[in-house]
């Protein structure tokens, strides 16, 4: 039931304050007097001083799950102090890629059906790491041959590109780094902060949601180009790519994320006054490499969209020459959640505006079940 929206993909991007707030539901502590805010995940309560222990954790998955665990490794690295390494899961399967005994490899699947991810999983079990779940799909092939799993809880997503599991899949994971670094005392106030910054998140996704009309114009904008470049880096590396895949696989417009730090080795050449290029500098710690990046862009005559945290436009647009996009600020490591709903709107109204169908876009299928 599409309610008061005209398509899926619009309610499950407008429905994403409500999907966030159940993925979240009972599993953080408000903590007390002599209660420290945490985090409660119950399927992995009795393996998380395995995974503590473990040499390495190895996200595995495929698509928009691979991008959102690529947005949480950053803070999983940070509160574990474990190396973190991310695998494409039909690259991890073709090259026979190495996974140990004491290895965690984490399978991130919406629908926990994903013929390469299952076939990862296999492949994990065969070599006795200690495998976990994280899916939409209570009794899923995935939820069912992991040790132990995290049901994401964002609700059934019936668009078939993935927007409010994505947001909850970042969440989950954010709040499996906080569950893995709860016992080290030194990182006790970012953790902190961090829960405090989840619980006001909805909030913040709300605020967000008011740039749909904003959004739409640029949309507007856009309709007739051929290609869209998206640069990030840090914590929002992830949200170019997937801002990306979101914009090429239901709007049919060729659109490619890309790491700012790559800039000059490469994707430089493309810049001229006609490709626009969507950057990404919200405030974190890579904000002046960001910044030095707009300049560079500009010097080039690149035609910028720039996403920014709210009250910095003016120092973001190189003296009111390229548009901006103003977002809410949150904790650092939950800003790729509110910086992909912009791209998330985008897409949903190039697509619109294109003509495209943007429930099902062409060849592709909500669960490939197949390789
Ligand atoms: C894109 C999208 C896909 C899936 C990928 C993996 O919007 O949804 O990239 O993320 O096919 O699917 P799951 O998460 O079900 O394993």
């Amino acid at each position: 039931n599409k309610g008061k929206y005209e398509h899926y993909m619009q309610k499950e991007i407008h429905e994403q304050p409500e999907s966030l707030t159940t993925t979240m539901r009972g599993r953080l502590i408000r903590g007390g007097s002599c209660k420290a805010k945490s985090v409660l995940l119950g399927g992995l309560k009795d393996h998380l001083r395995t995974i503590r222990r473990s040499r390495r954790i190895v996200f595995i998955g495929c698509g928009t799950s691979y991008n959102a665990a690529l947005a949480a490794r950053p803070i999983l690295e940070e509160l574990s102090g474990i190396i973190v390494i991310m695998e494409i899961a039909s690259d991890l399967v073709d090259r026979q890629g190495p996974i140990y005994r004491e290895d965690t490899t984490v399978f991130v699947s919406q629908s926990g059906e994903t013929a390469d991810t299952l076939q990862a999983l296999e492949y994990a079990l065969e070599n006795g790491a200690l495998c976990v779940g994280i899916t939409n799909t209570v009794g899923s092939a995935i939820a069912r041959h992991t040790h132990c799993r995290i049901h994401i809880n964002a609700g059934c997503e019936i668009g078939v590109a993935s927007t409010k599991a994505y947001t909850s899949q970042i969440v989950v994971m954010a709040m499996l780094a906080l569950a893995i670094g709860d016992d080290t005392i030194s990182s006790q106030g970012r953790r902190e902060a961090i829960i405090d910054g989840l619980f006001d998140l909805p909030n913040k996704v709300k605020e967000v949601l008011k740039l749909d009309e904003e959004m739409k114009d640029l949309a507007k904008l856009l309709i007739a180009e051929q290609s869209l470049l998206v640069f990030g880096r840090g914590y929002n590396y992830a949200t170019a790519l997937e801002g990306a895949l979101k914009v090429k696989e239901v709007s049919l417009m060729h659109s490619e994320g890309i790491l700012a730090g790559e800039m000059k080795h490469g994707p430089l050449a493309l810049v001229d006054e006609t490709l626009p290029i969507v950057v990404i500098a919200t405030r974190d710690a890579c904000f002046s490499k960001q910044q030095s990046v707009i300049q560079q862009l500009h010097a080039r005559k690149g035609r910028l969209i720039v996403m920014c945290s709210k009250g910095d436009a003016a120092s973001v647009s190189v003296g009111g020459s390229c548009r901006t996009v103003e977002v809410p600020v949150v904790e650092d490591c939950l800003q790729p959640v509110i910086n992909i709903v912009p791209l998330q709107l985008l897409a949903y109204h190039l697509t619109v505006l294109r003509g495209y169908n943007v429930d099902q876009p062409r060849n592709l299928a909500k669960s490939v079940t197949t390789q």
